[in-house]
């Protein structure tokens, strides 16, 4: 169901468009994706999977799970969360692998030659972090290309409505999807941005593999700044690939940017900021929130967020977990429990939540794959989220002349990513135009207030996770 009132955004829906799924028509509006498309006409399954044929939904939103991989006018495992729906479009559910027609299967491989793109700086990922890589390197003269596989810019911070904390340097009090809005119009003539545009693999010598319209091409840079973000924590429980079960940030973008409900009811799980903010958005998009369960003792998530869903009537549910999640073919219910301070469930507790969706908020991991490719020298840090890549303090890889920033760097917030990303694009660009006065006095500003940001009660965790990266160096 599409939502037709919100109290904070307006959607300019596009012209209505038909496409055909399994055959029947579906009517779409321009500039929704696939799976957007498929939710507001009520169909939420998919695919099925691989074993045995499960039904799957979509998870993330942000094309890193592949649940909703589809067949889309005759090829297969496309991202249906990630294409736009387009006029006459054929789209099939699809089980397991996937496979092109026979007629496609014999048709042979057009002989091209790869086309070759060059740049001083490469950027992957066009979110606060990847935005602000480009805006300071190209201001000290570098020419910049950002890769972007979304059709927007702006990462995460197209689907945050709420306003900011922080420093007025760092765009507090401003809502999240006017901050990528702000950073992309300061890109100047030096930075070209190709959105729908994913980058597929690393080649020796800063070479990167990138999809355009289907086509691949080869991008040669001096310098890249890997800036791609992070992908959402799954929970082990029985019925978690159901349709219906969704990451939270995937509940954002249905309905922050696409304007559509992604249920009736809902159960969060997890009380941390993230969690918190996007049950009080599920409450302003009409979705009935039944409560929040939270398995630490303590809610994670600033105060007044939580004060803010309480006042609302939603019960924030400490020390419970979910443990399971009803349904057949998609969530018709979730059976809560109470946890004990050894983490077990406490016998007799165990209740039924009536609601047709359930939204896990359970931390987020970096995306790491085109470090390992590069051959990057990697490191576990739990504070940080996990696999990420050891760099020095000016975010320069152990592979010489590739850069990471923001949470691809270790889970953090969109203004240490603009920070991060910030110090990125001087370091690359005073490597390679010259170390100035100018440029070193911007680089010190940029580590004094990264400094600033991450002390605190708040930014105890990061410094925890540097400090064991660090140790993880030295001890090598
Ligand atoms: C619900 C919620 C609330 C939040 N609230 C706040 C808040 O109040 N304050 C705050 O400071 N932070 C907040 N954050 C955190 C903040 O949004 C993130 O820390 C920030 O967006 C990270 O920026 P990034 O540029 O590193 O990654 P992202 O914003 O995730 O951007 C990464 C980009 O890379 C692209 N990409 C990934 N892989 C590829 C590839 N292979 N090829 C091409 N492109 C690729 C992605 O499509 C994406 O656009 C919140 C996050 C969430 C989910
Ligand atoms: S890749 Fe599309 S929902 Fe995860």
């Amino acid at each position: 169901m599409r939502i037709s009132e919100h109290p904070i955004l307006k959607f300019e829906r596009g012209k209505s468009i038909t496409f055909y799924f399994d055959g029947k028509p579906v009517q779409a509006r321009e500039g929704e994706t696939i799976a957007a498309a498929l939710h507001a006409a009520g169909i939420f399954t998919l695919s099925r999977s691989l074993e045995h044929q499960r039904p799957r939904g979509f998870f993330c939103a942000i094309g890193k799970c592949a649940s909703c991989m589809m067949e889309v006018d005759g090829i297969p495992n496309v991202k249906t969360c990630l294409v736009l729906a387009k006029e006459g479009m054929s789209v099939r559910s699809q089980t397991g692998w996937g496979r092109l027609s026979d007629t496609d299967q014999k048709r042979p491989l057009p002989r091209r030659t790869i086309p070759e793109l060059e740049t001083d700086v490469a950027v992957v990922g066009a979110g606060p972090a990847g935005l602000s890589a480009a805006l300071y390197a190209s201001r000290f003269g570098a020419g910049v290309m950002v890769f972007e596989e979304n059709s927007r810019i702006g990462g995460q911070l197209i689907k945050q409505t709420h306003m900011f904390f922080g420093s007025k340097e760092h765009y507090a009090k401003v809502r999240g999807i006017d901050i990528g809005a702000k950073l992309a119009g300061q890109l100047g003539e030096k930075v070209e941005v190709y959105t729908d545009t994913p980058v597929v693999g690393y080649y020796k010598h800063n070479q990167l593999a990138v999809i355009k319209d289907h086509r691949l091409f080869r991008v040669k840079a001096k310098k890249i700044i890997i800036a791609t973000g992070a992908s959402e924590n799954m929970l082990a429980f029985p019925n978690n690939d159901l349709p219906g079960v969704y990451g939270a940030g995937a509940v954002q973008t249905l309905m922050n940017v696409y304007g559509v409900l992604p249920g009736k009811r809902m159960l969060m799980v997890g009380a941390g900021n993230i969690g918190v903010i996007v049950a009080y958005q599920l409450l302003q998009a009409g979705v009935d929130v039944a409560a929040v369960v939270e398995a630490l003792p303590t809610i994670g998530a600033y105060q007044v967020h939580a004060s803010k869903l309480r006042r609302c009537g939603v019960p924030i549910l400490t020390r419970h977990t979910i443990e399971r999640a009803l349904g057949k073919t998609q969530v018709e219910g979730a059976v809560i429990v109470k946890l004990d301070d050894q983490w077990k469930p406490v016998p007799g507790t165990s209740r039924t939540l009536d609601v047709d969706t359930i939204c896990l908020s359970v931390g987020l991991k970096p995306t790491s794959e085109i470090f390992v490719q590069a051959g990057c020298r990697m490191a576990n840090i739990s504070e940080l989220g996990g696999e990420i890549p050891v760099r020095n303090k000016h975010l320069e890889t152990t592979v010489e002349g590739l850069y990471v920033a923001g949470d691809a760097s270790g889970i953090e917030e969109a203004s240490s990513a603009m920070l991060e990303g910030r110090l990125a694009g001087l370091d690359a660009a005073a490597k390679l135009m010259g170390f100035s006065r100018e440029i070193q006095k911007e680089i010190d500003h940029v580590m004094e207030s990264l400094k600033e940001l991450r002390a605190g009660p708040f930014g105890e965790k990061i410094r925890e996770g540097e400090k064991n990266l660090e140790k993880e160096i030295l001890g090598s």
